[in-house]
């Protein structure tokens, strides 16, 4: 992965680094369960998202039928305690009105399906250490975050620590894993980058170990694997929810012994990496699920990034907007208007920080105007830019962008699919006349998971 300085030099110190290390505060919480099979049990909470539901891998586990397994959401930042619903079969309510999100009062009742919680801000304050920058190399940000995420980051950076990094698509998971080795004292050694999602299973053990001449048919070489080509520098293990079952323990065996045995080779060799992994799925999920090793994931999760998605700071939007079109452009003539700037921020980006990125380069080219200004944004996104689902404008299908009600006519003919190939994506993908592996791809972006929607199905 080369790096490109595009971004370079933009830092922009927002404190007096002479004053107190600056720190974002926010409240602990405490939930009491008032009624349902837990009545009476309490939680104190001071993470800055709670995770309920009724499956195991929540903050807050609420074992009861009306539960959906990943039922709501509370999320915590400057502006207070938010609760989200994360669209659940029996819903969310707050005080008896039901709720897609909104932020809580002390003293709120939520009902979770038909469990009642009771929500208490508490005295006792959280101090979360914020960078004074609004960037960590390319990756900016202004929002309070990503600056804490990029003082971690600068911490993390410095020591061979295993990291993994989750988020969305688009959220930045490949840059900052760059910046990550950048950063780091191995950044004139290779970053080698292997992306689990596209290597065929059968491979998979030779592009990771190598292999000797004649290990297999079309072994004519002996290969370095890509744990050799990173040596003295860091290997980063993209899509890792999609690392083959068979794979799995093998990779957890490099990690703890720092060798690796090529395929047809007896004897081992030692290779010193840093290890990034990325993942856009929940790999706690995936674990809980029984398709990730639960020893895997606790290697793996030395330290973990969670890049929250672009609608969760819209803060940002001004500064990565104005910043990708100064960088695609090149021309400091060129900007933004106002109203262009409130329409981007408006909008709820499900492709996040890339689909950002896309808009404003169609602008940059089929604008001609020096100042791009809404009307001509909303012209040549075509429009990748629509209302925003929490603008109180959500209605009838009309009121979907172009793009939004595509994305979800797609989702929902990949379910359909599947439900009528039994669920086996290979079968699917032939109907569907495309590749497998991009079916799974269009699988991640929608979130959806085969073996997820097949036990479903067995379960209604
Ligand atoms: N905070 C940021 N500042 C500047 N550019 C960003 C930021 N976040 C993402 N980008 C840019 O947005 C694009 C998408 O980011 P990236 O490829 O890292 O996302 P990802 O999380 O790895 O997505 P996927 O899950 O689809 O692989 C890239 O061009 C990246 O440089
Ligand atoms: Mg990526």
């Amino acid at each position: 992965m080369a790096s490109t300085s595009k971004f370079a030099g933009k830092a922009t110190l927002l404190v007096d680094q002479q004053g107190p290390e600056p720190t974002m505060q926010y409240n602990k919480f405490k939930l009491v369960v008032m009624e349902g099979p837990e009545a009476g049990k309490e939680y104190v909470l001071d993470k800055e998202r709670v995770s309920i539901g009724s499956q195991a891998d929540n903050d807050v586990v609420i074992p009861h039928e009306t539960v959906s397994r990943h039922h709501c959401e509370i999320l915590v930042d400057e502006r207070g305690h938010r609760i989200r619903d994360l669209v659940s079969t029996n819903g969310t309510d707050v005080e008896g009105c039901r709720i897609v999100e909104g932020f809580l009062h002390p003293g709120a009742r939520i009902g979770i399906g038909e469990v009642v919680l009771l929500f208490h801000l508490l005295q006792e304050k959280v101090e979360v250490p914020l960078s004074p920058y609004n960037s960590f190399g390319q990756m900016l940000g202004r929002s309070l975050r990503m600056r804490a995420l990029f003082h971690l980051a600068e911490r993390v950076s410095s020591r061979d620590t295993t990291v993994l990094i989750s988020g969305e698509t688009g959220t930045g998971k490949g840059l900052l894993a760059e910046e990550i080795h950048l950063h780091s004292p191995r950044h004139d050694k290779s970053l080698v980058v292997v992306d689990c999602s596209t290597i065929p299973t059968h491979l998979m053990e030779s592009e990771l170990f190598g292999h000797v001449k004649g290990a297999f048919t079309g072994a004519v070489a002996t290969r370095e694997g890509a744990f050799q080509q990173a040596h003295g520098g860091t290997i980063f293990f993209d899509e890792i929810g999609e690392l083959p079952p068979p794979l799995q323990p093998k990779l957890l065996r490099v990690l703890e012994k720092r060798e690796v045995k090529p395929v047809g080779q007896t004897s081992t060799v030692p290779v010193d990496v840093r290890i990034i992994a990325a993942t856009n799925r929940n790999l706690k999920s995936e674990v809980a699920a029984g398709r990730f090793r639960e020893d895997l994931f606790f290697r793996l999760s030395v330290f973990e990034f969670k890049l929250p998605p672009l609608r969760e700071r819209k803060e940002d939007i001004p500064l990565l907007a104005k910043e990708f079109l100064r960088a695609i452009c090149g021309d400091p003539k060129r900007r933004l208007g106002s109203d262009a700037i409130r329409y981007l921020s408006s909008h709820q980006w499900p492709g996040n920080v890339r689909e950002l990125h896309n808009v404003i380069e169609r602008a940059v080219h089929l604008v001609d105007d020096q100042t791009i200004n809404a009307p001509s944004l909303m012209a040549t996104s075509l429009t990748g830019v629509g209302p925003a689902p929490d603008s109180g404008s959500w209605g009838g299908r009309g009121k979907y962008s172009f793009v939004e009600a595509r994305e979800m006519a797609e989702r929902e003919y990949l379910i359909d699919l599947l439900r009528r190939h039994d669920f086996n994506v290979s079968a699917a993908a032939k109907t569907a006349g495309i590749h497998r592996q991009s079916l799974h791809r269009l699988l991640r972006k929608h979130k959806l998971s085969a073996r997820e929607l097949e036990q479903e199905a067995s379960e209604a």
